[in-house]
């Protein structure tokens, strides 16, 4: 379902009585209470408090504060309608500089199931960022609307991290060029959770277009966080995981592998508990005829998994192109649309736990 969504947004509803919102989450379990206003004792024996804080990067994300978002994210499944005051309030604006289907919408509607307001600028075209505007004022100017927080995807590494410097709310990354995308890797990894029961020890394979996909990354920074991780990069050299993830993950001492011949995907496939697979990312090759060159160039289907065992799971970010066969959807490896639908609860606890306080 998409939200169509209107032009005419920040509504400025008054806030709830402090009162109230203090009744919410002084209802939830002893972790949670984390977000009690006034209870400054338990405020500050929360290290991983995540209230007012930019999602940037996945690397900014420490095991303890992962694990509050899935503990959330359980909540809002079992207990949705108890969220549903959670953002009355507050303005969300969700700057989308670049095309987007489930995070735009998965974004929109878990704000307005928190009863937030949203200002949804998911047209560029329509936005004077055409006219020449500069991100730096577009960014001023919802600012200085008064946004509580601030989801942007763009085009160009580095915006959201320039976007959390020059604003004061706090900026959630919804994708920034080829660098990260950090709450895909958060719904990611609590897909993993939810069909494995656990990430420690993981077997993850990554194949695809590793350089220029955002969701590698982010999903490798991330599960770098649990014990025991192998990582198997599957690509030919000109599509290999960037030199930047390779270090992180040295330093980090996690296990990877990079398997880049043909005939060594078998084994490889023979190994993983997780296939997250990734299409080419056209719009990202600076060369249009290396893009061409590259395009078909590999493909999962039902041959390539005979390798695999029976329990692994498929996954993939979406959209899909060509590099992921239909004829996977009807078994039980088709992981990749329960994984989608985990975007709603997992963006809704991330809305919770870095907005979701009384004023
Ligand atoms: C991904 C993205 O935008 O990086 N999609 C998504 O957010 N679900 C992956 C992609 O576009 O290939």
């Amino acid at each position: 379902m998409v939200c169509a969504p209107s032009k005419t947004v920040i509504r400025g509803e008054p806030p709830l009585p402090t009162d109230s919102v203090n009744a919410f989450y002084k209802a939830m379990p002893i972790r949670r209470r984390v977000f009690v206003l006034g209870d400054r004792e338990t405020r500050s024996a929360f290290k991983s408090d995540l209230r007012g804080r930019d999602i940037v990067s996945a690397k900014d994300l420490s095991r303890d504060e992962l694990e509050l978002v899935f503990e959330v994210a359980d909540d809002v499944l079992a207990n949705s309608s108890a969220y549903s005051a959670v953002l009355r309030g507050r303005r969300v604006a969700l700057l989308f500089v670049e095309p987007s289907t489930r995070t735009f919408s998965s974004f929109y509607i878990a704000a307005r199931r928190l009863g937030g307001d949203v200002l949804p600028l998911n047209e560029p075209e329509m936005t004077s960022l055409t006219k020449g505007e500069t991100l730096y004022d577009t960014l001023k100017m919802l600012e200085g609307y008064g946004v509580d927080c601030i989801v942007m995807r763009h085009p160009s590494r580095g915006a959201a991290r320039f976007a959390a410097d020059v604003v004061s709310a706090p900026v959630i990354n919804a994708g920034s060029g080829s660098q990260e995308h950090p709450t895909q890797a958060i719904l990611d990894v609590y897909t993993i959770l939810k069909k494995r029961g656990e990430v420690d020890g993981i077997s993850l394979g990554m194949l695809g277009d590793l350089r220029f996909s955002r969701t590698v990354p982010s999903l490798a920074y991330l599960v770098s966080n649990f014990d025991d991780v192998e990582l198997h990069f599957i690509a030919p050299s000109a599509l290999q995981v960037r030199q930047e993830v390779e270090l992180y993950l040295n330093d980090r001492n996690v296990k990877y592998t990079k398997v880049t011949r043909q005939q060594d995907i078998p084994d490889a496939i023979s190994r993983l508990d997780v296939l997250y697979v990734t299409r080419l990312q056209k719009e990202r090759f600076p060369d249009p005829s290396e893009y061409e060159r590259l395009k078909g160039s590999y493909r999962v289907d039902m041959d390539m998994l005979r390798y695999a065992k029976t329990s692994l799971g498929v996954m993939h970010p979406l959209p899909r192109v060509d590099e992921l066969d239909a004829e996977i959807d009807r078994t039980p490896h088709a992981w990749y649309f329960d994984q989608a639908s985990y975007g709603l609860p997992t963006r809704m606890a991330i809305f919770a736990l870095v907005v979701g306080e009384a004023r």
